[in-house]
């Protein structure tokens, strides 16, 4: 479990030492990994990213903003790793959580908490919600068939189980999660034991079921007058509804899991997404009462957002809610569940197994971890639509747009002023004096920010991106068409002006490339660190005349054209 610095708890209680309300305040989840392998690519792009851009943006507007996400340590792949490996479970999970963390920080992505479900307050949250739902009347125990396999000598839930989609015909898909439409097919055609392939007998056994069905009114009200929820994903949501909701299997034969705390059920714990998605509220809860607040209070009383992929859209839009609405809303419902696409590479699927894909640390080990956030947003759309990693885009996008658009603005107003006048910044002419170019270019200073920060606060963060380029766009003609290195009468202006853009482009950009605004900012010579700043102040002129920049080189580097050949031979080939 890690608890990366914080500076945010000193918000949480107030001079007077009693909690503060939370008005403005947000809790941003990010979908739990399974604690079984590296972080790749395809992770990023969907989910993490996004949300840490997001929470960037929010911190720096003034939001008490957290970040919050775990490992999903539970179910039945990861036994069955575990096993191969021989390690136990939580050995196993141990070790993938710490890699994980590892993997994230180097892509800069902020957590506030990164705990995990096997955590005891998780363990212990998910018990008692489930008594809740049991004294609520939601849950009710029936005999069900299971599928046990005579040759490995086991019961095979989910994913021990592969079979045909009875709702889209899908071959070859899990009992849990069909990949090809997105429902959970609690019976599965011709089914197969995933372990050796032969056919399962079926066994009885007692389960515990959730009564999903009971709530689709209730659900289908709350799809229908949340305003917030992308209304392509609710339609279809609505539609499954419609079809009917099948009442929800929460409990499995296993040894690894959350325990079923009924008197009768020792062999028996909870499925994986039953308590996965609890995890959310358990963890900020911690994270809140570790520092002295209210926990359900600031839940309660924040902004909830859950970034999810598509493929996970049934569980956070029909599981999760009815749960919630099972324990009468004692911890509120999400007021955004922001999904998107996947990423496809190369215009193909990403897949571990036939080794179709890039592990994020062998990214960041080889680029700078800026250039791959720069790349995915802008091309992340807030849509479903599947994204495609190019690397001849890759290419194209960082030469041409982030190192010859943003850095060349950058580089050459810091060193001009270093070069004509010795790194402090000139006194402007006064505003009589101001020509029309001037004058526009501080108007884009005031505006800028403003039209950024709303696309980014309706998680537009492509349209966002877009902006700052159109904003860094200006100012490379503005240079150009002054001409500061010949017009030495206007070049103090120029100047002033210049290197005011350059603080507001460091701000802008601090969302999207947190490693290197915060470079511009020290070559900038100001003092703090960028993502301590407010986001409005991003508006102002506030380099004054006479101050001294810090030593100013290059941002980024170019990429070369070997490079990126070398990468795509890599690709399908990796041990
Ligand atoms: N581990 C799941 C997956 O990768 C996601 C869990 S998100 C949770 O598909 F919120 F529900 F935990
Ligand atoms: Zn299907």
């Amino acid at each position: 479990m890690r608890m990366p610095e914080n500076k945010g708890s000193e918000l949480i209680k107030d001079n007077s030492g009693n909690t503060t309300k939370h008005e403005n305040s947000a809790v941003i989840t990010s979908a739990l990994p399974y604690a079984n392998g590296e972080i790749h690519l395809g992770h990023i792009a969907s989910t993490y990213l996004p949300a840490d851009i997001f929470t960037r943006f929010l911190r720096l507007d003034g939001t008490k903003a957290f970040h919050i996400c775990a490992t999903d340590d539970f179910g039945t792949p990861i036994l069955i790793r575990a096993e191969k490996e021989k390690k136990t479970p939580s050995e196993y999970v141990d070790f993938w959580n710490r890699r994980d963390y590892e993997d994230f920080k180097s892509l800069g992505i902020s957590f506030d908490f990164f705990s995990k479900t096997s955590s005891r307050e998780n363990i212990e949250f998910v018990q008692y919600v489930f008594k809740k739902l049991y004294e609520n009347g939601h849950i009710y125990e029936q005999n069900v068939i299971q599928f046990f396999c005579t040759f490995d000598n086991k019961f095979l839930p989910d994913r021990y189980v592969v079979g045909k989609c009875p709702y889209c015909g899908a071959e070859n898909q899990y009992s849990d999660l069909c990949e090809k439409c997105g429902r959970v097919p609690e019976k599965i055609l011709d089914p197969k034991c995933a372990i050796c392939g032969r056919e399962p007998i079926k066994q009885e056994s007692k389960h515990y079921f959730f009564r999903l069905s009971a709530f689709s009114d209730r659900l289908k009200r709350w799809l229908s007058e949340n305003q917030n929820l992308q209304p392509d994903v609710k339609n279809y949501v609505i539609n499954w509804i419609n079809e009917g909701l099948q009442d929800w299997d929460i409990t499995r034969d296993l040894s690894w899991g959350v325990p079923v705390p009924m008197p009768d059920a020792a062999e028996k714990v909870f499925y994986g997404w039953f308590d996965n998605h609890l995890c959310y509220i358990s963890s900020l809860v911690k994270f809140i009462e570790d520092r002295g607040g209210d926990g359900k209070r600031f839940w309660n009383q924040s902004r909830v957002y859950h970034f999810i992929g598509k493929d996970i859209v049934y569980h956070h839009y029909l599981f999760l809610p009815a749960m919630r609405m099972g324990i009468n809303e004692e911890f509120k419902l999400p007021d955004y569940i922001p999904t998107r696409g996947h990423l496809m590479l190369q215009n193909q699927k990403i897949s571990k197994s036939r080794n179709w894909y890039i592990g994020l640390m062998e990214f960041t080990s080889t680029f700078n971890p800026d250039y791959l956030r720069f790349y995915i947003a802008s091309i992340t759309s807030y849509t479903q639509t599947d994204l495609n990693f190019d690397w001849d885009s890759f290419y194209e996008r960082i030469n041409n747009e982030l190192i010859a658009n943003i850095g060349n603005f950058v580089n050459r107003a810091l060193s001009f002023t270093h070069k004509a006048f010795t790194g402090r910044v000139p006194e402007p002419a006064g505003s009589a004096e101001l020509t029309a170019d001037d004058r526009a270019s501080i108007q884009e200073i005031e505006k800028a920010p403003q039209e950024v920060g709303l696309l980014l606060s309706q998680n537009e963060l492509d349209k966002a991106l877009k902006r700052i380029l159109q904003f860094t766009t200006h100012f490379n003609q503005y240079f150009q068409k002054k001409e500061p290195w010949s017009n030495k009468t206007t070049a103090n202006t120029t100047l002033y002006i210049a290197v005011n853009a350059v603080r507001t482009t460091a701000i802008m950009l601090e969302p999207f490339l947190p490693f290197s605004s915060e470079k511009v900012w020290s070559q900038l010579g100001l003092s703090g660190s960028v993502h301590e700043q407010q986001w409005n102040s991003a508006c102002e002129l506030r380099v004054p005349a006479g101050h001294a920049l810090g030593k100013v080189e290059p941002i980024f580097r170019k990429i070369e054209r070997a490079e990126i050949e070398k990468q795509k031979a890599k690709l399908g080939k990796r041990e």
